[in-house]
């Protein structure tokens, strides 16, 4: 398979090097806007990794694009790929706003054309099995789940202003991946935030610290919190409560938490700092998923329409934070 890359950058370049590594791919080819960029970052993986400064004509010739750009660019490059038929593997968020995942999402339906939205822990191998138990009843009526995701170094100050926010960008995997594993509406939606790491949050009307409530139409709780800084690493996990199992994702012997028990989990000198490292095996089955949705053998476990629920309720988290109210999303009412 012929893969192009758009976004040589955090992201695409992760991407680019984990598609050289699989056999799947014969060749990889990155663009990016940026002079130069592409270039020195095929030129630093080397192998089956090219690049072009031909965006139109790469869509047209490839067998599959993933979009790694900033979400801004998304929707634009979704629908290039979706007009010539080539199947796309589109980083998340879809889109920017809700407004603007509305007219996107009924065009991809229509183009028939697989769009795979990057939420890698639908990808994930525990996350998966933790799926797999639940709509299995192997773990019986979920009571509550708990969900940590933080950051190991706030990014870059550049990033910020572009990043959408935390609920947007970060928070959203938890937003798309519960309800996905729960198989239920969220119907109500109660979160706070602060600024307790860099005042450049503030300055852009974010937060760098929150937390968020959801109730679903079960009567089930989860309670999600995101950390731009975690001095221990990079710490994101979950952990289920159900009436026959209590479950975890994410609590290895690199989990960045220190107990204070005699027999507890220590951070270790290897502790997560990354999504990059954290979610490796996510982000390679994520591609390999990919290409076989390309080519017609599984169905898509992360299809666009799933990005307007975690995105609506990434706006209503802050809608949240900034009346101080409890929001309602969907429908039924609450038990
Ligand atoms: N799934 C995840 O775990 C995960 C993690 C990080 C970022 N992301 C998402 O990936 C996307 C990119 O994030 P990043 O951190 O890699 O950003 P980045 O700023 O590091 O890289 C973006 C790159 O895209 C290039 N670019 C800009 N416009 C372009 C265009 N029209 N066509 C091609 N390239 C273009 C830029 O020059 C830059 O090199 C964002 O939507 C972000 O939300 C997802």
């Amino acid at each position: 398979m012929r893969i192009a890359v758009a976004g040589a950058g955090r992201i695409g370049t992760m991407h680019a090097a984990n598609l050289a590594t699989l056999e799947e791919f014969d060749e990889v080819v990155l663009y990016d806007p940026a002079p130069g960029r592409a270039r020195d970052v095929a030129a630093s993986l080397g192998g089956t990794v090219t690049a072009t400064d031909d965006l139109g004509a790469l869509i047209e010739s490839c067998d599959g694009l993933v979009v790694a750009t900033p979400t801004g660019s998304h929707a634009e490059l979704v629908r290039a790929a979706i007009t010539t038929g080539t199947p796309v593997l589109c980083e998340k968020p879809l889109a920017a706003s809700l407004a603007e995942m509305r007219e996107l999402v009924p065009e991809i339906e229509a183009s028939g054309v697989p769009v795979v939205v990057g939420f890698h822990r639908r990808f994930d191998p525990a996350t998966v099995e933790l799926y797999r138990r639940l709509h299995s009843g192997e773990a019986g009526t979920v009571y509550h789940v708990r969900a940590v995701c933080n950051d190991a170094e706030p990014p870059a100050r550049e990033f910020i202003a572009g990043s959408g926010g935390l609920f947007r960008d970060c928070l959203i995997h938890d937003l798309d991946v519960i309800p996905w594993l729960l198989g239920e509406p969220v119907v109500e939606v109660y979160a706070s935030g602060s600024v307790l790491v860099d005042e450049a949050f503030a300055d852009i009307g974010d937060w760098d610290n929150v937390v968020a409530t959801l109730r679903f139409a079960s009567g089930a709780h989860a309670l999600l919190s995101a950390s731009r800084h975690d001095p221990a690493g990079y710490d994101c996990r979950m952990e289920l409560f159900g009436s026959r199992d209590t479950l975890a994702v994410g609590m290895d012997a690199r989990t960045p938490l220190t107990s204070l028990e005699p027999d507890g989990p220590r951070v270790r000198p290897n502790a997560y700092q990354g999504f990059q490292e954290r979610y490796r095996p996510a982000y390679i089955h994520e591609m390999l998923t990919f290409a076989a949705i390309a080519a017609g053998e599984v169905d898509n476990p992360s299809p666009a329409r799933d990005s307007l629920r975690s995105l609506e309720l990434a706006e209503a988290c802050e809608q949240s934070v900034h009346t101080g109210l409890p929001v309602r999303v969907g429908q039924p009412a609450p038990v």
